[in-house]
Formats: structure tokens, sequence, C-alpha cells
């Protein structure tokens, strides 16, 4: 069984698993929008990034330490992301370090650039990972002064699903789900850059049996359900 330390804990975990999935399997949550268990990865948001490197070890095989005492990492050069790096036997991950912070506060600044600000009109409001990661990986205010791009909203992808362009944050959840889950592959990315966007092939609707559960699995209130929006805010609600 491989052993890894995550942010000076060690944990043993399995082979073949992500370092997100080793890490959560320890009570570590670390900031995700793609990643999603029952989907395929894609590992396109880059909010999981973190520091991976190994000890170094010496002509001997064993341990380097610094003059304090503490063992010595080589970290990669690059920060990797957690959802997709599998885990390797003596790795080490840094989830919480001054380096691994800026890199997903850095995704967080750029996500936000052309992010409308209506939480207090979102249904997604109370619930929302962009708004969770806002407070806890944000600079607080937006550098951005020009205007935000603009993309089609209140998108009809059936007589019960909802899309706004504007508050989609790319994380293609809902097209993993329609091609994986519902078996109806109808929705696709169009567009470079920040007009990115997504449509319906056309001639088609995401009407599947299945198709309201990208409204959950949705990370933003991209989504919303057509007879339900503006209805109720999350904290009004109660677990059934
Ligand atoms: S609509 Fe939601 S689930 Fe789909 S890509 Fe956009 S943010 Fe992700
Ligand atoms: S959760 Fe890893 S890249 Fe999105």
């Amino acid at each position: 069984m491989p052993t890894i330390t995550i942010d000076g804990r060690k944990i043993e975990t399995q082979p073949g698993k992500t370092i997100i999935e080793a890490a959560l399997d320890s009570g570590i949550t670390i900031p995700h929008f793609c990643w999603h268990p029952a989907l395929s990865v894609a590992g396109n948001c880059r909010m999981c990034l973190v520091r991976v490197g190994s000890y170094k070890k010496g002509p001997d095989g064993s341990i380097e330490h610094d003059v304090e005492g503490n063992p010595v990492v080589q970290w990669m050069p690059k920060l990797q992301i957690a959802c997709a790096t599998p885990v390797a036997d003596g790795m080490v991950v840094d989830t919480v370090g001054e380096k691994t912070i800026a890199a997903q506060n850095a995704v967080m600044e750029f996500l936000l650039i052309n992010h409308p600000l209506d939480c207090p009109i979102c249904d997604e409001a109370g619930q929302c990972k962009l708004q969770e990661y806002a407070f806890t990986h944000s600079r607080g205010e937006s550098r951005f002064v020009e205007e935000k791009v603009h993309k089609p909203k209140r998108v009809a992808w059936s007589d019960r699903i909802i899309f706004d362009g504007e508050r989609c944050i790319l994380c293609s959840r809902c097209i993993r789900f329609a091609n994986e889950i519902a078996k109806q592959p109808v929705l696709t990315f169009v567009e470079r850059n920040d007009h990115v966007t997504i449509e319906l092939f056309e001639g088609t609707t995401f009407d599947s049996p299945y198709s309201m559960n990208v409204i959950e699995l949705c990370p933003v209130g991209a989504l919303t359900s057509a007879d339900f929006r503006f209805s109720s805010r999350v904290w009004e609600m109660s677990f059934t």
C-alpha cells in the first residue's frame, strides 16, 4: 500500500487513487469544482492545485534533514492538480502552504473576473462552492475594472432546466453527466477563451429522466429548475 504525507500527516492509501481521493478518505477536503466522484476526471477548473514532492534521499537511501532536523522535500517545479495526480509511495503533498493557497486564490480570481455579482438573487447562494471559496480563497475585492463578458442567460435546455451562461464556471460536470450517466450526449462547449459557453447540439433537448440531477451537480447557480427558480432560499428549506 502506498503511504503518502499530506500536510505533515502520514496516510496509507490504495494504488490507483488520486491525491484528492486519498485526502478525502482521510478527512482532508481539497478545494475543487470540476471533480466529482461519480464522473470521469476533467481536470479543467484547476481549483485543486497542490504542491507535490518527495523526500530528498542521500546516496545511502536515507531521507536528508535540514539543520533544524526537518526532512528535506524536493518539490515538483509546478503545482499539480490533485484530482488527476495518482498517489505514489513516498509522495509529499502540501494543501495548505503559502504557494498552494496563492495558486488556488489566483484560480478564484480568474473565475470571478466575469462572474456576475448576483448572489443575493441566486438560487445557489448559501450552498454555492464559488461563494464558499470566495470567502476562503479570495482577496475580497475585484481588481477587474473592465466590462464583464456577457453570455446567453435564461437558456432553456428543456422545459425543466434553465441555463445561465454568465454564472457557468465551465467545470463540465453537466456535460460529463449527460454523456456518462444520463447517456444523452447533447451538451458541448462552444466558442473560445472567455467567450466559451455551453450549448445543446442543434435540434436537441436535454430531457433525459435523469437530466434534472445536473441542477444539483452544478457547483454554482448556472442551472436552475424551471418551475422552482427564485421561489425560495436554501436556508428557508429543510432536509426531507
Ligand atoms: S452549467 Fe454548472 S455544471 Fe455545467 S459547466 Fe457550467 S458550472 Fe459546470
Ligand atoms: S477539481 Fe481538479 S482541476 Fe477541477
